[in-house]
C-alpha cells in the first residue's frame, strides 16, 4: 500500500460549488473535512463582536485580528453567524491580515498531517490550500465558475433561506470579495500550477463530482 497520505485540497473563489464537491468527496472517500473558511470566519465573527474596525485603526485590526486567530478553538466555529454574509466580508478582510494567516496555518497542516477521529485522509477546501497549507497534496482541484453564475447560486442559496437580497447586490458582494481574496499580497487565491481546473459554470452538483472523480482516479495513492 501507498504511504503517501490521501490528501485532497480545493481551492476557488466563493459560491464556485466547492463546499459541495469537498463534502461529496470526503465521504465518498471516507476521509475527514476541513472548511478553512469558517476558521478565518470565526475570526471575523469575534472582531466583529469586539466592535473594531479596519477603517477606524488597520494596526490595531491586524493585531486583535492575528491575537484571536491564535486563541481560536473549534467549539468557536460551531456559533451561529458564521455563514453571514457580513462575516463572509469581514472574513474577506481579517483573512488579508499575514498575522491571521500565519496563526491559522499550523492548525490546517496538522488536521491534514492527522486528521482526527482515525481517519485515512482529508480534504481541505479554501482558497490556498494547493498553493500554501498543503503544497504536496496529491491531489489539487481548483474550482472555479463565472462570476455571474456563482452571484445567482448565492442569491438562490439565500432566498432559500428566506433571507432578503437581491441579485445587483449579490454580485457586488461577490466581486468585492474577489477582488480582495485575489488581490491581497499573503496567499492570494491563484490555482496551484499543478491543480486540476474545474469550471463548474455548465455542470450541475453531480456532473462536477464526476469530474473531479475521473481526474483523481489518475492519481496515487487514490488511483
Ligand atoms: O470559503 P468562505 O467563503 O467561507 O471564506 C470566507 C473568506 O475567508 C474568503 O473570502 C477568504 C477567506 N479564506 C482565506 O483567505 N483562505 C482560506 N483558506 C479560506 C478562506
Amino acid at each position: 500500500m501507498s504511504n503517501t497520505p490521501k490528501l485532497i485540497a480545493i481551492d476557488g473563489p466563493a459560491a464556485a460549488g466547492k463546499g459541495t464537491l469537498a463534502k461529496r468527496l470526503a465521504a465518498h472517500f471516507d476521509l475527514q473535512l476541513l472548511d478553512t473558511g469558517l476558521l478565518y470566519r470565526g475570526v471575523a465573527r469575534k472582531v466583529l463582536d469586539a466592535g473594531v474596525e479596519v477603517a477606524d485603526n488597520p494596526e490595531a485590526y491586524a493585531k486583535i485580528a492575528g491575537e484571536t486567530a491564535r486563541g481560536l478553538v473549534a467549539a468557536d466555529l460551531e456559533v451561529d453567524g458564521l455563514r453571514t454574509d457580513e462575516t463572509a466580508q469581514a472574513a474577506s478582510r481579517v483573512s488579508a491580515v499575514p498575522e491571521v494567516r500565519a496563526a491559522l496555518l499550523a492548525f490546517q497542516r496538522d488536521f491534514a498531517d492527522t486528521p482526527p477521529y482515525d481517519g485515512k485522509g482529508a480534504v481541505l477546501d479554501g482558497r490556498d490550500i494547493g498553493t500554501v497549507v498543503c503544497p504536496d497534496a496529491p491531489v489539487k482541484l481548483f474550482i472555479t465558475a463565472s462570476t455571474e453564475v456563482r452571484a445567482k447560486r448565492r442569491l438562490k442559496e439565500l432566498q432559500d433561506r428566506g433571507v432578503e437580497a437581491i441579485y445587483a447586490g449579490v454580485l457586488e458582494d461577490m466581486q468585492q470579495r474577489d477582488a480582495r481574496d485575489q488581490g491581497r499580497d499573503a496567499s492570494p487565491l491563484v490555482p496551484a500550477e499543478d491543480s486540476f481546473l474545474l469550471d463548474t459554470s455548465d455542470l450541475d452538483a453531480d456532473q462536477a463530482f464526476t469530474s473531479a472523480l475521473e481526474f483523481i482516479a489518475s492519481r496515487e495513492p487514490f488511483g
